[in-house]
């Protein structure tokens, strides 16, 4: 039997929980046609992997790449990680279809400027073909940029020619194969709509297919609220539900993460539903009057009219100016930050339920990101699944591969299994940690030694060799007519 590519013993850890066994693998084209005893085949590359893991390539459910993956296609922060697949447009906030000019609106400033946006889901779509990113890429489309695209101010809820407007576009966008919806309700941009603006957008995602992630109306004091509003709307529209980044932000209100895990169960009995989950009890976003607090540490990542106060605390910026915290950051503003407003307890609850899928919510426009940009997979593997023990491996697997690929509708990844895309990674369980800190937040991730996707090696050596990812459209799209995946050739 001849392959492109064979891999020999490899300890295989396939990505639905099972446990680990060791074995080799064929793979043509871009499909594993082949797992077992294969050392009777031949093939034009043969990859030697005794003694390290392979796992199928993960995937970030929850990402803000809508753009990197067009200007800076190599994907770095993401493919040195072992990541395969992002998902894009989350927050309410997507590239496609609006048109910007002059300032980009919060937080949809934190993809770009006004030459990140797209009019069209086709435009984007189209643009993210032509740069031919290293990773695949999945989109949904954000609630606030529909908002953005249909209305002329933010600070209220949408009219009915206006929800009809933004239901077409939704609609239009479905159709040529994004993913399903995202909302961003915390966002001053946002929080004017009522569930019943969102309920009719929903609607639409339920007859044409695709599922709605949500960054809820708050994570803070009325998180239980905000979760009953999540469910209600997504059972509205019949309708999977992602809850994005599960918190509980800010010291009154640690400890709340066991009945929302509660709360997340109980739905999960009548609706589908998950949510994703970041390992760190930080979060960032741009700087709002309303996230300012002194309970906690406020890193200032970026700030249009005072870059140079960039890596300072707000607190120390403040002081500097001789001002409270809220005029310092009224003047920073439009600014990001890093908010040290979550407890390591409610973080790892969250992360070690069997329902968390993880998402890295990296911000790759922030000159100044937050580690989880570079450092989220191979930290649940390093530190959460081998120093913590806070999951075996095979669970931290499928956390970051089948169930993000079923949840999102992604056919034939996030498992390792004959007729299934060889999105591959392979990494050493030894030395497997995130290099990035708050301090360091660029530095790449240790122990990753290479990944594969769609059939060919893209990371060697910390090196892109390959850009061999597609936009994944939704299956049964207009759009996908021509992308339907190919059957598997026989073997
Ligand atoms: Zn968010
Ligand atoms: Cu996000």
């Amino acid at each position: 039997m001849t392959y492109d590519t064979l891999i020999r013993r490899a300890c295989i850890v396939d990505g639905t929980g099972a446990d680990t066994y060791v074995a080799d693998i064929g793979i043509r084209g871009d499909r594993i046609v082949a797992i077992g005893d294969l050392a009777a085949g031949l093939a034009s590359q043969v990859i030697e992997a005794e003694g390290r893991y392979l796992a199928p390539g993960f995937i970030d459910v929850h990402t803000h790449d809508d753009s990197c993956a067009i200007q800076q296609p190599e994907m770095l922060p993401k493919i040195t990680q072992g990541v395969t697949t992002v998902i894009v447009g989350n927050c309410g906030i997507s590239a496609s279809p609006v048109n910007v000019t002059g300032e980009v609106p919060d937080p949809m400033n934190l993809l770009g400027e006004a030459d990140a946006f797209f009019t069209t889901f086709g435009d984007f779509a189209q643009a993210v073909d032509a740069a031919s990113p290293a990773v695949n890429v999945a989109a949904l489309i954000g609630h606030t940029t529909l908002r953005a695209a249909a209305m002329d101010r933010f600070d209220r809820t949408a009219t009915d020619s206006e929800i009809t407007t933004m239901r077409e576009s939704l609609r239009k966008a479905l159709q040529a194969g994004a993913i399903g919806l995202s909302s961003g309700l915390a966002y001053t941009n946002a929080r004017q709509s009522t569930s019943e603006e969102v309920k009719a957008l929903v609607e639409v995602v339920g007859k044409e297919g695709g599922l709605y992630a949500t960054h809820m109306r708050n994570e803070r004091e009325a998180l239980f609220e905000a979760m009953d509003e999540a469910f209600e709307t997504a059972a509205h529209g019949k309708v999977a539900l992602v809850i994005s980044h599960l918190k509980c932000a800010d010291v009154e209100n640690w400890g709340k993460t066991e009945h929302a895990i509660e709360k997340l169960e109980q739905a999960a009995a009548r609706q589908p539903c998950n949510c994703d989950c970041y390992p760190y009890a930080a979060c960032s976003t741009t700087l709002d009057l309303w996230r300012v607090s002194e309970a906690f540490d406020i890193l200032v990542t970026w700030s249009k009219p005072h870059p140079e106060m960039g890596r300072k605390l707000l607190k120390d910026i403040a002081a500097e100016w001789a001002v409270d915290l809220t005029e310092a950051a009224r003047r920073l503003m439009p600014a990001g930050a890093i908010y040290h407003n979550m407890d390591e307890a409610d973080v790892r609850r969250v992360l070690a339920h069997p329902l968390t899928m993880i998402g890295s919510d990296g911000l790759p426009s922030d000159p100044n990101p937050h580690p989880r940009l570079w450092g989220s997979f191979p930290r649940i593997i390093g530190h959460y699944c081998r120093d913590e023990g806070l999951f075996g491996l095979p669970e931290a697997i499928r956390k970051m591969t089948s169930m993000s690929a079923a949840r999102f509708g992604l056919a034939d990844r996030g498992v390792i299994r004959e007729g299934a895309f060889a999105d591959l990674t392979l990494f050493d369980f030894d030395s497997v940690r995130d290099g990035a800190s708050f301090l360091e937040p660029t530095t790449p991730a240790i122990g990753i030694e290479w990944v594969m996707v769609n059939g060919r090696l893209s990371l060697v050596d910390g090196t892109v060799k390959a850009r061999a990812g597609r936009l994944l459209r939704r299956p049964g799209s207009l759009a996908n007519a021509g992308h339907e995946p190919h059957s598997v050739p026989a073997h």
